[in-house]
């Protein structure tokens, strides 16, 4: 899909302009945008609202077809009430032009929506909740189908009408709105991809592709280099597997050489059967899913680097499969991590805290301005916010609540919200051993909560944020597939620290 921005003033209004389809917004009380008032003027788009052919509501549609005409189409859009346009109708409706566009025979099309009247938001916000819908109705899942799902005509050329005035900015935000989707549609792919393809090995060469196009440092660690550094932990949960385990940094140092790097470190379990606390059988083709944290510092890698965004930053990613096996971790094993300390392996199945811990121990080496781990951690955190919200988690002092209030602000701006978590520390105590330093469980209350305090434990020397995506980073049932989140919460992260 091709994206560009048009300006248009009062001298050079769109009705002038040549174009396939322009899309202009209508309203519930029968009102019509400035836009739609300017291309009326024969009364047709009038009509259409008088006639009763589309109600307004936020997310109708309606088709004018002008034979003849240099706008050869005119789709009106709802936009729900005129004096209160909310984001969730903004972004309705843009999921509906996305619908619509998607089976026109035009060849391109001119979207001109009242970008500056989303209650609460930018113009720049409204260019990027229009590029996403459209990006997210053209993303396919057949890449493995010998017969490709039918490609529907659709409009691959866009335009965004915008003021003369609003031009430089606007063209900004489409580039960062394509290259936030282009960060997307790699978080979406990877996490698709079965787990007999998108083993650690994939992941370390798609990381080593990345940096290729786009001049990042990589550096991937094998099981010699993890085994020297003493990640007894990580290795303890690939010792059931015949896939070798990565150990995955990249780095995009656009800030100054002496800046405090933001650190991000995702989970890469590849296939999580549970190791020898097997998971159960039903629907455990989903934890090939359980590499959406890896997914999503690829994803927004990609992002960050197609914006040559001005700060530094570090992905790390460990990466393999739990496997059962004969050379299997047991339950009851103890294994010493990096950081030295021991830990009791009561489930095999709580593998994600293990992977994380040596790689937050690892990170230190950094001097991280902050961390982020970001990990589809536990069930229970699907239990606690289903799937509306990620669960973040962060220690509860005046950095940390700053720290948590930043990605807080960013996925609520992203349109990929966080719902913040209770770590104190009287959860610690469920994760007591009798017979090491730390159990990987904590029994069932608040199970992502206990997982947390586990990875607080490794995370005393810097700023550390935690993001269960469990319950977001994909979609079961009939729209099974990844959702490409958390890219948006990360990258606008990212976006407003650059700006600082
Ligand atoms: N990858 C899973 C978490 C998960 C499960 C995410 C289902 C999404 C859907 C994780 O490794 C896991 O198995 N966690 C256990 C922890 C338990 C053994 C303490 C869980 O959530 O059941
Ligand atoms: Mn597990
Ligand atoms: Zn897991």
């Amino acid at each position: 899909m091709d994206f560009s921005t048009k300006a248009f003033n009062t001298k050079n209004a769109i009705a002038q302009h040549k174009t396939g389809c322009a899309v202009v917004a209508v309203y519930e009380n029968g009102k019509l945008s400035a836009q739609a008032k300017a291309l009326d003027d024969k009364g047709f788009v009038s009509a259409a609202i008088k006639g009763g052919d589309i109600s307004g509501k936020a997310g109708s549609t309606l088709l004018l077809q002008r034979p003849g005409a240099a706008i050869q189409r005119v789709l009106l859009v709802g936009l729900g009430s005129e004096d209160n346009v909310s984001d969730r109708n903004f972004t309705a409706a843009s999921h509906a032009i996305a619908r619509a566009l998607s089976t026109l025979g035009a060849a391109d099309a001119l979207l001109a929506l009242p970008l500056d009247g989303v209650k609460g938001r930018t113009i720049e916000w409204a260019l990027r909740a229009q590029v996403t819908a459209l990006r997210e109705s053209v993303f396919r899942a057949d890449g493995l189908k010998s017969k490709k799902d039918e490609s529907k005509a659709g409009v691959r050329k866009i335009a965004f009408a915008v003021d003369t005035a609003a031009q430089a900015a606007a063209k900004t935000a489409v580039a960062q709105a394509v290259a936030l989707a282009n960060g997307m549609d790699l978080t979406k792919t990877l996490g698709n991809l079965p787990p007999n393809i998108c083993t650690p090995t994939y992941l370390a060469n798609t990381a080593k592709q990345l940096a290729k196009d786009h001049k990042f440092g990589v550096e991937v660690l094998d099981r010699k280099q993890l085994e020297a550094l003493k990640m007894g932990s990580f290795l303890s949960v690939t010792n059931g597997s015949e896939q070798p385990p990565k150990f995955i940094v990249l780095k995009h140092m656009g800030g100054k050489a002496k800046d405090a790097p933001v650190v991000l470190v995702g989970k890469g379990i590849t296939f999580d059967t549970g190791g020898i606390s097997l998971k159960p059988g039903l629907g455990m083709d989903e934890m090939k899913y359980d590499m959406c944290g890896a997914a999503s510092v690829l994803g927004t890698f990609r992002a960050i680097g197609e914006m040559q965004l001005k700060l530094n930053v570090i992905g790390v990613i460990p990466t393999c499969e739990n496997m059962p096996s004969g050379r299997a971790t047991r339950p009851g094993d103890i294994v010493t991590s990096m950081s030295g300390q021991t830990i009791e392996i009561l489930n095999t199945d709580a593998e994600g805290r293990l992977i994380l811990c040596d790689a937050l121990t690892y990170v230190e080496r950094f001097k991280p301005a902050a961390v982020v781990d970001i990990a589809t951690l536990t069930g229970a955190c699907v239990t606690a916010l289903g799937h509306h919200n990620t669960g973040l988690f962060t220690r509860h002092d005046d950095a940390h609540d700053a720290l948590a209030n930043e990605l807080l602000a960013a996925g609520k701006a992203a349109n990929d919200t966080a719902w913040r978590m209770p770590i104190e520390e009287s959860y610690q105590e469920q994760l007591k051993s009798n017979f090491a330093d730390i159990a990987n469980i904590g029994g069932p209350p608040a199970g992502s909560i206990t997982a947390a305090c586990f990875l607080e434990r490794f995370t005393r020397n810097y700023n550390w944020a935690h993001l269960d995506i469990a319950g977001t980073a994909w979609k079961s049932g009939a729209a099974k597939g990844a959702t490409g989140r958390p890219v948006p919460l990360l990258t606008t992260f990212l976006l407003a620290r650059a700006r600082q």
